[in-house]
């Protein structure tokens, strides 16, 4: 691309990167323990139902508005429209910053994670010994900030680096690899004795757990697991030829993305079963139960370690899309530096993980309506910013440049599909009606 801003080498190039920004800890941390949390399949059932209709939809949006604006999300509503439109970027990349910051002190555990498995981490099974270690761990206040602190700086060092070379790179073994290892995992997890159990809490639907918080977390999990609603798709989508097929992209990383958060679940829940975990029991739940799966393996050292390396590789091509939005921006519109915004801001969100790492353990008593710093963190970018930016990102495509998006989606006649005009109408009034009702039923 002659702007000078960097591009994917390939249509397969996009596909991988925009998954790897999707596929992260978003599906095999927080996804199992808020299926947990929200009764199990009927949660399921309803997330599924959100990813295919009002996900997809804005994943497409965001693409075609990244692609048309050639932009970051804050400069790309700007040429695209201007007025007020912005602001949905500038909310966009507060969402960024708040997320990355609690982001990398999980992600950071999994890099504690990967040193545990050789010291006899991969040896328990007993349920107790792990919930105790895993608590001992986060709560300490020197340990986590340690690690945080090492995956800021691999995120801030990758982006330095730029879009094309490493991060296409990165996915294209990584992807396939996770995938693996999942199925190698699926195979001895519901085969323990008990997982019958988990399976039946996991794909049987009770629907009288359906509530208003079960759907509002189902939806904010939509929007955190494809990494929408803050404009990591229109920055990735900014770096896209003209002549790549948008929604198949579209469709592809909406389905790579809920393919593997279900597929860990399918790991997770009959294994909470058969060990008599809690399902419930909240952020943990992954890091309690996988080394228990582990100890039922020959060779379970090397799978834990494996598996916890995959995992920060996926943690780590979805952070550098959540830096990457607050990076493009400094660049596109203040003339920055890449590698001085990578610094500055990487080093700010640093700082602001601080809280949320400490409230996990010194800071515990330390609460905000009811909530400790890293969940209120959690809770006002997931549950609040991504769902809203999404009301306003259908909203622009579906009214303020409809015609526009039309022809982007459709590389201007030259490609059909299907859906098109499903997309439209969902764009105009399914999302935003269902996201709004969905946000204030869920927040009362
Ligand atoms: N989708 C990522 C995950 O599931 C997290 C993320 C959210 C990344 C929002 C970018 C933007 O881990």
């Amino acid at each position: 691309m002659s702007n000078g801003r960097g591009s994917w080498g390939s249509q397969l190039g996009f596909i991988l990167a925009a998954a790897g920004s999707a596929i992260g800890l978003g599906n095999i941390w927080r996804f199992p323990y808020m299926t947990g949390q929200n009764g199990g399949a009927a949660f399921l059932i309803v997330y599924l139902v959100l990813v295919f209709t009002i996900g997809i939809s804005a994943m497409l949006a965001e693409i075609v508005i990244g692609r048309a604006a050639q932009r970051n999300p804050v400069g790309a509503f700007a040429v695209l429209k201007g007025g007020l439109w912005p602001l949905v970027g500038f909310m966009g990349i507060a969402a960024g910053f708040i997320i990355l910051s609690f982001y990398s002190v999980v992600a950071g555990w999994t890099i504690a994670y990967i040193f545990k498995s050789f010291t006899g981490l991969a040896t328990i099974s007993d349920p107790k010994v792990l919930g105790e270690m895993f608590g001992k761990f986060i709560s300490d206040p020197v340990q986590p900030l340690i690690y945080h602190a090492i995956f800021m700086i691999l995120t801030v060092a990758i982006v330095i680096g730029g879009v094309s070379g490493g991060i296409e790179k990165w996915c294209k073994v990584l992807m396939p690899a996770l995938f693996l290892i999942l199925l190698v995992l699926i195979a001895r997890a519901v085969t323990l004795p008990g997982a019958g159990k988990g399976l039946a809490f996991y794909l049987k639907p009770d629907f009288s757990k359906l509530n208003a918080k079960v759907i509002h977390d189902a939806l904010s999990q939509a929007f955190f697991s494809l990494s929408l609603g803050m404009g990591a798709m229109i920055t990735y989508g900014s770096y896209l030829s003209k002549n790549t097929n948008l929604p198949h992209a579209a469709l592809s990383v909406t389905f790579l993305d809920t393919l593997v958060a279900f597929l860990a679940g399918l790991v997770i829940m009959p294994a909470v079963f058969a060990f008599g975990f809690n399902p419930a029991a909240g952020p943990g739940l992954t890091f309690i139960t996988l080394p228990a799966v582990f100890s039922k393996m020959p060779g379970g050292m090397f799978w834990a370690a494996l598996f916890f390396v995959l995992l920060l590789i996926a943690a780590l091509t979805s952070s550098i899309s959540l830096l990457e939005v607050v990076v493009a921006y400094f660049v596109d519109e203040k003339g920055m530096s890449r590698k001085t915004a990578a610094i500055v801001f990487g080093t700010i969100i640093f700082l602001l993980g601080i809280p949320s790492s400490l409230s996990l353990g010194v800071w515990s008593n330390f609460k905000i309506m009811g909530k400790g710093f890293l969940d209120l963190m959690d809770y006002i970018s997931s549950n609040i910013l991504l769902p809203t930016g999404g009301i306003f990102i259908t909203l622009f495509v579906g009214w303020a440049i409809t015609e526009r998006a039309k022809a982007e989606a459709t590389n201007n006649g030259k490609i059909q599909f299907a859906w098109e005009g499903l997309w439209i109408i969902i764009c105009k009034f399914v999302a935003p009606i269902a996201i709004a009702w969905i946000l204030i039923s869920g927040i009362m």
